[in-house]
């Protein structure tokens, strides 16, 4: 059986996930907007990724027996004022998600739900990966500075990911 208290976490983090998908889609558009779809192609499989995790957390939620309870999710900003002001916006957004599923994983021990416990590890070794791959990107701008060909290069690579 799961608590209230962690089923009422883990649908506070499902609302934090949905709110991740939401900024990755508004910075998607915003790099189409500064014709950068290689960015814009990499921001909208990261948000894909992160309905995903809102997702696993929903079948865990039910799978559990708890109930799921949606919240409104807030819009997200439209612009930012550079490429790089977006990118080290998600490295500081994911840096607040890892910490927000660290109090969950505090929670689960205090409440000796195992279950849920072993669960959110998967969801803390995402997070590493997810503040690193934002930071290499954030540290590979600033190496380019103001060079316009090396942010087409970027963007071009960029647009490998699947
Ligand atoms: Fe779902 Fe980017 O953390």
């Amino acid at each position: 059986m799961i608590s209230e208290k962690i089923v009422k976490a883990l649908n506070d983090q499902i609302a934090a996930e949905m709110y991740s998908h939401y900024l990755y889609l508004a910075m998607a558009a915003y790099f189409h907007d500064e014709n950068l779809p290689g960015f814009g192609s990499w921001m909208k499989i990261q948000a894909a990724e992160e309905m995903s995790h809102a997702m696993k957390i929903y079948d865990h939620i039910i799978e559990r027996g708890g109930r799921v309870a949606l919240q409104k999710i807030d819009a997200p900003p439209a612009k930012w004022d550079s490429p790089l002001a977006a990118f080290e916006n998600a490295y500081k957004h994911e840096c607040e998600i890892s910490s927000k599923i660290n109090n969950i994983v505090d929670l689960a021990i205090a409440e000796k739900d195992h279950a849920t416990n072993v669960f959110l590890h998967w969801f803390v070794d995402e997070q590493v990966e997810e503040e690193a791959n934002a930071l290499e990107i954030v540290n590979h701008m600033k190496l380019l500075g103001e060079s316009k060909g090396g942010l087409l290069m970027l963007d071009r690579n960029l647009a490998k990911r699947e």
